[in-house]
């Protein structure tokens, strides 16, 4: 893959891929810069080099129509903030008035094209709408590892279409750190997986089977993995139709000498709220209509036990449903272990991240990742279409 610094950018138009998909609030302001703040450095570079720089990015999901609550309006303020210069915002993305615009585009300066999803073309990878990006463009960039999972035309289309490209350092960083976590660990490498559902990272799950000394399950997707072992969670939620899976996965673990952590306590509700009454219980004693909604204090020592002379860790989904207080403390505590450690500490996916985040631990991760689904994906041991079409 051809790194920017392999292209000569003085006086071009550069059209640079960006992931600004960034969180919202009701009011429209950013509640979450990193995306926008992980993509300056490339910036920065093709501006200091002379590019002409235009930069495109999607913004939720729209559906394929404009959409005034997707617009990038609150992006391009807050690039200009960080920027420290004028950014234009066009009113689309593609078109004879973005046209326009570009050709007037002096070098240095920076035009931000409106949402690529306001068209079904951008996600349908649509030849035409590919074409009139490329247009655009003597240059392309792709910096953008959380959309690079997509065959869409902003990450493929234009892409196979603009002969000169290459991988911004934001994706640069994504892939190798990725890389040096799970081909090339220091060991013992341990994996921390949460969340929901099992089915969700299953496959993420399998392949890590082939990489990783240990492999530590939390969150809800546990509750799935100890009902197959015969163990009773209450009003868990579970899924029924994977407890043959599960099983089968604890048992393609043993073969291969992977060593599988499970809760061995909880933190138990009865509902599924803030205030509902709580207490913790051991995995043997879940009561009938309570369900598991955090991992216990016993299980927040043994998991950091696991994790402790790891040299590599690679973390994705909470250990519970942290976004409610009374079921933070399991998470947090596995924030902290991490973040203590000495290891190499890689974290992706929101949720995760958020943790992390909640935890006031930033600083102390190896590295965040700016991927929800093209972190999974990578984990599944897929390659991404946008890192592949870069050659
Ligand atoms: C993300 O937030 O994971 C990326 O921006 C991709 O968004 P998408 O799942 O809507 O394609």
């Amino acid at each position: 893959m051809k790194s920017i610094r392999d292209l000569s950018l003085s006086g071009k138009r550069v059209l640079l891929r960006a992931d600004f998909n960034v969180p919202m609030d009701e009011q429209g302001n950013i509640t979450d810069d990193i995306r926008i703040r992980m993509v300056l450095p490339t910036i920065d570079y093709i501006l200091e080099h002379q590019g002409r720089l235009i930069i495109c990015s999607h913004m939720g999901r729209p559906g394929g129509k404009p959409m005034p609550e997707f617009s990038l309006v609150p992006v391009a303020r807050c690039l200009q903030e960080l920027l420290g210069q004028p950014i234009v915002l066009a009113p689309d993305c593609v078109g004879e008035k973005v046209e326009e615009m570009v050709a007037a585009l002096q070098p240095g300066g920076v035009i931000l094209l409106e949402n690529l999803r306001f068209h079904k073309a951008e996600t349908a990878n649509d030849p035409d709408f590919s074409a009139k990006l490329a247009k655009l463009a003597d240059v392309y960039i792709n910096d953008a590892f959380a959309a690079s999972h997509r065959g869409h035309a902003s990450v493929v289309g234009v892409a196979e279409r603009v002969l000169e490209k290459a991988a911004g350092f934001l994706l640069q960083q994504e892939i190798d750190f990725f890389h040096k976590a799970m081909d090339a660990p220091i060991r013992p490498l341990a994996a921390l997986v949460g969340g929901a559902k099992v089915s969700s990272k299953l496959a993420a799950l399998e392949n890590m089977l082939n990489k990783v000394d240990r492999m530590i399950i939390g969150g809800a997707m546990a509750n799935t993995f100890l009902k197959s072992l015969g163990i009773d969670v209450g009003a868990s939620k579970v899924e029924e139709d994977l407890l043959e899976t599960a099983r089968q996965f604890v048992s393609k673990a043993e073969e291969k000498g992977v060593k599988l952590f499970f809760p061995v306590d909880f933190v138990v509700a009865d509902a599924f709220l803030p205030d509902a009454t709580i207490k913790n219980v051991t995995y043997r004693d879940i009561p009938k209509e309570w369900m598991a909604l955090d991992i216990g204090p016993a299980t927040t020592i043994l998991f950091k036990e696991a994790l402790q002379d790891a040299r590599t860790i690679v973390w994705n989904g909470p250990m519970g449903a942290f976004e409610m207080d009374a079921f933070a403390r399991g998470t947090m505590a596995m924030c902290q272990a991490i973040a203590s450690s000495h290891a190499l500490s890689i974290t992706g996916g929101g949720d995760s991240n958020a943790a992390v985040k909640k935890a006031g631990e930033e600083h102390n991760i190896s590295y965040m990742s700016t991927g929800g689904g093209a972190f999974l994906e990578l984990m599944e041991g897929k390659s991404l279409p946008g890192v592949e079409v870069l050659g």
